[in-house]
């Protein structure tokens, strides 16, 4: 039988008059008459009104928030406020029960860490529809945005066996007993003997395999899952994410900054050219909920506004040298309030970071040209010999979005770079030769889809925009 979607519903106008059946959810009941449908279309309810007198007592107690309902009925414009279609229901069938003395999902507010642990659910409410929509249309706009620039797609490997990033925060995957492991003659684990003959992991990057296709087909991009066993429980880190690696043959630095800044803005502005009824709903809920909150907690411009100011506005672009200099003759760092002290040299702490993007420039900040000491193995040494070409994307409420560099091309010092890295060439001879036969500049960088998300959500919990979290000693669901 065919059915009509609540969104198709209160959209296509054609559709008033006609006599239409449609399956979703009760979000509520009032008076005994006005039910309120949702079936995940949009954010929006359909109001589905009943001749009470005319229904069987039993089943008017089973129209209970959470059952899934179909009703069959005339589409006609609404007296009511809120709507302008609602449904004259000739006949309704209650499909599936919710008990409303089980049903954790009633129609209130409930915080977030109570509807996390009703994962299994909570894609039902309001605020996880629209996440979850949202997320959808920036997975779709991201592979238009590179389908329409002439990327290629690149499915990357999720078993490796090299460590892209260096980090040494692996998942090992394994087919060994542990319970009884093979080992050799030195005691050590007999990796040979395990399913892929090496010692095998999830991948934390498909940038290197991504860099191999780049040099084949010019332009290509990733968009796989990421694994990365850091036991940090923030609430911007998971241990499995999904990540979007672009990398381009002939391109350097600043091409690499420019493709991911206009990348980020075709992002923003596709939410709010595509998404709006989310956004509204979402910057409302940011509104109310920052009321309840001390005023240095509170955004400066809520959701809708700051996706608007990042199309609008160029990214602040300045060196790790430059940062440094700002954040040493900043406030906080002349009243001792950071935590650590910024020094040239050492990583960029949290603090730092937000000290420079939400005070300082208060808009996002290209920060390029870190010391080689705490980056990547594979990223392009500068002239000077200390700096590395390095960028990294910072947003207000966010961090790091993206992280990025041109890439280390010269065989001899890349060759240089594993020794100092303990990097095996026999491990990642394969990458080595691409430097050997028709190398050339190039560069990519990797943005972290939760990230983007958070940010178009205006969520400020990475928890809540993956439908199934995984972090430190949580798998459920
Ligand atoms: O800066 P990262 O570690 O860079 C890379 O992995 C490079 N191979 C990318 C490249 O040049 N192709 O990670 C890239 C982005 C970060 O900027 C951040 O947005 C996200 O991935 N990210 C995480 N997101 C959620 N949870 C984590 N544990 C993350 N670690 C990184
Ligand atoms: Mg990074």
């Amino acid at each position: 039988m065919k059915t009509t979607t609540v969104n198709e519903a209160i959209t296509i106008s054609s559709l008033q008059g006609d006599t239409i059946t449609l399956n979703g959810w009760v979000r509520t009941f009032r008076s005994n008459r006005f039910i309120a449908i949702n079936d995940g279309s949009t954010i929006k309810n359909i109001q589905a009104v009943i001749d009470f007198e005319s229904v069987d007592e039993n089943e008017l107690k089973r129209i209970n928030t959470g059952a899934a309902i179909k009703v069959i009925g005339k589409l006609v414009e609404s007296q009511g406020k809120g709507q302008h279609v609602e449904i004259q229901v000739a006949e309704f069938t209650i499909l599936g029960d919710a008990n409303p003395d089980e049903y954790p999902l009633q129609p209130k507010k409930h915080s977030m860490e109570f509807l996390r642990e009703k994962a299994h659910l909570r894609m039902r409410t309001n605020t996880f529809g629209a996440v979850f929509r949202l997320r959808h249309a920036m997975s779709f706009a991201i592979h238009n945005y590179f389908n329409d620039r002439g990327f290629y797609q690149m499915h990357t490997p999720i078993v490796t066996g090299s460590d892209a990033e260096g980090a040494g925060e692996m998942f090992r995957v394994t087919t060994m007993d542990l319970n009884n492991v093979d080992k050799d003659e030195d005691g050590n684990v007999d990796t040979t003997k395990d399913f892929f003959g090496k010692e095998t992991n999830l991948t934390v990057s498909g940038q290197l395999e991504a860099e191999l296709g780049a040099l084949a087909l010019g332009k290509v991009y990733t968009f796989g899952p990421t694994f990365r066993a850091e036991n940090s429980n923030t609430t911007r880190h998971l241990a499995e994410f999904w990540m979007i690696e672009p990398e381009v043959a002939f391109a350097d630095i600043i091409d690499n900054m420019n493709l991911a800044e206009d990348f980020l803005k075709y992002l923003a502005q596709y939410a709010l050219d595509n998404c709006m009824d989310d956004l509204e709903f979402l910057h409302e809920r940011e509104v109310k909920d920052e009321k309840t909150k001390p005023q240095i907690e509170r955004n400066e411009i809520n959701l809708i506004d700051r996706l608007k100011f990042v199309t609008a506005n160029n990214f602040e672009r300045i060196t790790y040298t430059e940062a440094i200099k700002i954040l040493e003759n900043s406030k906080p760092y002349k009243k001792k309030k950071f935590k650590y002290m910024p020094e040239w040299g050492a990583d960029m702490q949290t603090e730092h970071e937000r000290y420079l993007v939400e005070k300082h420039f208060k808009k996002p900040v290209i920060i390029s040209d870190y010391p080689a000491s705490f980056k990547a193995f594979y990223m392009r040494q500068n002239e000077d010999g200390k700096t590395v070409a390095a960028m990294d994307i910072l947003f207000p409420g966010i961090g790091e979005i993206i992280g990025g560099s041109q890439r280390e091309e010269r065989l001899d010092v890349l060759k240089e770079k594993c020794k100092d890295f303990n990097i095996p060439e026999e491990h990642v001879w394969w990458y080595l030769e691409t430097r050997k036969f028709g190398t050339c500049v190039h560069s990519g960088f990797g943005l972290g889809f939760e990230r983007l998300v958070m940010f178009v959500t205006g969520m400020t919990n990475i928890r809540d925009v993956i439908p199934f979290p995984r972090t430190p000693k949580s798998a459920e669901f």
